[in-house]
């Protein structure tokens, strides 16, 4: 007897969040409980979210963007990728907004960095710079709902 592995790509979950309000969780993720939590989640905005796109913008505003600079690009864009992923171990507590609305927005957030790493693998100028445009605009968006505390943030 083999051990059987049944893991469902997180993609495809993350597909059906996009796509679906009534998003279930898929079982292996824990939702964390207590109120550190929120600390996580904010370490995970500051410490990872932020500098990434604070790395990206001036990059990708450049005239010339060259082959390394795509690289930098493309690994800023699987950083934040990551990152986008882990959001949905970290829902926010006492929003006192639907955590399905949280939960979709950050599957955005995933599918517009997946855009933006492949154009900067494709070394498509103009869609490095709409689909980190549309990141943006995912975080503004989920802020706007989620984001009590705006001290020392602007908008991006
Ligand atoms: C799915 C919702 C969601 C998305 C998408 C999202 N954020 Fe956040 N973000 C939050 C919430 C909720 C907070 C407040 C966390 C707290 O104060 O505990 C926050 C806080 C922050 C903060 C402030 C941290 C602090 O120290 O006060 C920064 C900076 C930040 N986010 C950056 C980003 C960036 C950059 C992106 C996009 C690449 C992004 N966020 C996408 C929900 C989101």
């Amino acid at each position: 007897m083999g051990t059987r592995r049944r893991r469902i790509p997180v993609v495809a979950w993350l597909v059906v969040a996009a796509g679906c309000a009534g998003m279930q969780r898929a079982s292996h993720v824990t939702l964390p409980q207590d109120p550190a939590t929120c600390v996580t989640l904010r370490s995970l905005m500051r410490e990872s979210l932020d500098p990434c796109v604070k790395q990206l913008q001036p990059i990708a505003k450049r005239d010339m963007i060259s082959g390394d600079d795509y690289e930098r690009l493309g690994r800023l864009a699987q950083a934040l990728e990551d990152g986008a992923y882990k959001i949905a171990d970290h829902p926010p507590r006492d929003s006192g907004h639907p955590l399905e609305e949280y939960y979709w927005h950050g599957g955005i957030l995933v599918a517009r960095a997946n855009e933006l790493r492949w154009a900067c693998a494709r070394q498509n100028v103009e869609g490095v710079r709409l689909a980190l445009s549309a990141v943006v605009q995912s975080c503004n968006a989920c802020h706007e709902k989620f984001r009590k505390d705006t001290d020392g943030y602007a908008s991006y």
